[in-house]
């Protein structure tokens, strides 16, 4: 399929072209293009490049404006002037917008360009912990990291997905005792073949709650229980095999939990994918072997310890990264060094990024320096951490029950569908939903909202959990984009039901001033994709969605597409320009993990 070349790059290389022809000794100058309210676009970089040559910054720009051809028909510039100190006022022709958003139109990527340096990204995201409910945390790593893999992947980035569980430690000595000398605690109570996942997965969760609970409390209060479960752990360890078995359930049991709740995040998580942190195991002892005999960590009151300048603890004295603690066992670090052993030198990634809760950055930074010093990342490797912020609730601390517990993740979830439910019902009997659609518009709805909430801030910003703001029908909601999509669907079917009017680009007519705007801003698209890829920010191809909307809603009002019906070729094209923005709309809502209905 064929790429497109934006407005912004075709004006741009008209520039850069009368730039060198000014002033051959600037070389590849970039005359830094941007959009601009006073024009459609401003050229900034000449004042600089003037200085830098010692020449008047006003004479240059005027020299290159004569060396760029306007307005004529075949031209993409209408319009050049040169203002303030030496900055430039461009204005491309309506027929140059056209031309290229129909172009777009043609193209199954909607023109947006494949990475031409893609390499192989591995992510590590959605990474919830074994016999633990998950929480809001990770909801936002299975998000954010959802929506990461499918921008990547749209750039042409070979991505490998990681869901790096907790499914490793001595709590699981404590747990598999438990479940030893209580052997029915993980039972199902009715293997019907009609339970459904969902039901199955609140059970598995509540067995292994009243499990987690039961035997944390005989290990707090029975010293013999206590030396057992420790002596479990050693079996585990040592790779005993009922031992084995029994940890194997509690991460079987777990996993239906876990793909209960993917799955009413309209998430597909694949089995394959999933690496915890016992997927390393064979790798450990290697990897502490390979760090002391490198002298890159050394032993610390018998723990192996990594020492860095810059991280003190409040005392002023050093924190180490504790790779294996003195009595032998392996922690997090171990386990994280191993894996990106595994995902450079394994699975070839050029790029690794963890997407995992700020509180962790101190750790990540001393794996990466780690991993550094080994030699295990190089300069051909990026390693980075995209660290979300906290999740808080209305009051604006961090997110509790009222009784000061994590809150279920899959209560907020089912709370935020059933009140968009509520509001999908109230306008179905205009739009004329079935009982049905209504259920799976609500289902829509409501994990869209909890997503876009996510995603519309910068990750690592906290913010804060609000059911009511996030299905509002104002504002930058989900709701109200894909309300927008489903109206720009009803007109193109009316349209189609009228029979005289299809979307058809008609290059030759003049544009009304909300035509561009809207235009311009599609024509952006694919280089908006590229710049939420490399910066790892899909919040800015929500904000990209919402301003689209928005110029869609003001486009609406201000162009009559169906009624008072405009004239014919005029109609044709704003029908156009209604289709290329639900094609845009719904691709980007896809890319965030956000389905778009067509009625609602
Ligand atoms: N399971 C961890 C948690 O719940 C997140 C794992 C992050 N990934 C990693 N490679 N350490 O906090």
């Amino acid at each position: 399929m064929a790429s497109v070349p934006s407005l912004a790059s075709s004006v741009n290389q008209r520039v850069a072209d009368a730039l060198v022809s000014a002033l051959p000794e600037a070389g590849a100058a970039d005359p830094l293009l941007r959009r601009s309210d006073r024009a459609d676009f401003q050229a900034n970089g000449i004042l600089a490049l003037a200085k830098k040559a010692k020449a008047n910054p006003r004479e240059l720009a005027t020299t290159v404006v004569g060396g760029i051809p306007t307005g004529g028909e075949g031209d993409v510039i209408r319009e050049i002037e040169v203002s303030g100190p030496g900055f430039l006022n461009i204005t491309v022709s309506d027929r140059a917008i056209i031309e290229t958003l129909a172009a777009r139109a043609g193209d199954d990527r909607l023109g947006v360009p494949l990475n031409p340096s893609a390499g192989t990204t591995v992510i590590d995201y959605a990474q919830p912990n074994v016999a633990k409910e998950m929480h809001v945390g990770h909801l936002r790593s299975a998000v954010i990291g959802a929506a990461m893999v499918e921008i990547l992947e749209f750039t042409g980035e070979k991505v490998v997905r990681r869901h790096h569980i907790g499914d490793w430690g001595t709590q699981f000595g404590m747990l598999i005792q438990f479940l030893i000398e209580h052997p029915h605690e993980l039972d199902h109570k009715a293997a019907g073949a009609e339970a459904d996942i969902e039901v199955s997965g609140e059970e598995a969760m509540s067995n292994l709650n009243r499990l987690y609970k039961a035997s944390r409390a005989l290990f707090d209060s029975d010293e013999e229980f206590k030396t057992r479960a420790r002596a479990r752990v050693v079996d585990l360890q040592a790779g005993d095999a009922e031992t084995l078995a029994m940890w194997q359930r509690f991460v079987d049991e777990s996993k239906i939990y876990f793909y209960s709740v993917f799955d009413k995040l309209d998430m597909d998580i694949q089995d394959a994918d999933v690496v915890g942190e016992s997927g390393y195991n064979d790798m450990l002892t290697e990897t502490c072997k390979l760090l002391e005999d490198s002298g890159v960590a050394v032993r610390s009151n018998g723990a192996l310890c990594v020492f860095f300048d810059e991280y003190k603890g409040p005392d002023g004295n050093p924190t180490p990264l504790i790779v294996q603690k003195s009595d032998g066992g392996f922690g997090y670090a171990a386990t994280d060094l191993s894996a990106i052993r595994d995902r450079v030198g394994g699975l070839k990634a050029s790029t690794l990024i963890y997407v995992v809760d700020a509180r962790q950055s101190l750790h990540f930074k001393m794996v990466f320096e780690t991993a550094r010093r080994a030699g295990w990342l190089n300069e051909d490797v990026q390693a980075v951490q995209l660290a979300f912020g906290t999740v808080l609730g209305k009051d604006g601390k961090p997110f509790k029950t009222r009784e000061g517990e994590t809150v279920r993740l899959v209560d907020l979830l089912d709370e935020a569908v059933d009140r968009a439910t509520a509001v999908v019902r109230e306008k179905a009997e205009k739009v004329g939903l079935s009982e049905a659609e209504i259920v799976e518009n609500g289902r829509f709805v409501g994990i869209g909202a909890v997503k876009y909430a996510d995603l519309s801030t910068s990750a690592a910003r906290d913010y804060k959990f609000d059911l009511d703001q996030m299905v509002s029908l104002n504002g930058d909601t989900s709701v109200y984009l894909q309300y927008a999509y489903a109206r720009i669907r009803s007109i193109l079917r009316k349209a189609a039901e009228a029979g005289d009017r299809t979307p058809v680009a008609h290059p030759e007519l003049e544009l009304a001033p909300a035509e561009r705007a809207l235009g311009l801003h599609l024509d952006q698209f694919g280089e908006l994709i590229a710049e939420a890829a490399a910066e790892h920010a899909p919040h800015k191809l929500a904000a990209y969605l919402y301003q689209l909307s928005s110029l869609f809603t003001t486009f609406y009002d201000q162009c009559p597409v169906i009624k008072p019906e405009p004239e014919l070729v005029v109609g044709e094209n704003r029908l156009f320009l209604c289709d290329l923005t639900a094609r845009t709309l719904t691709k980007g809502m896809s890319l965030l993990g956000i389905r778009t209905p067509e009625r609602l």
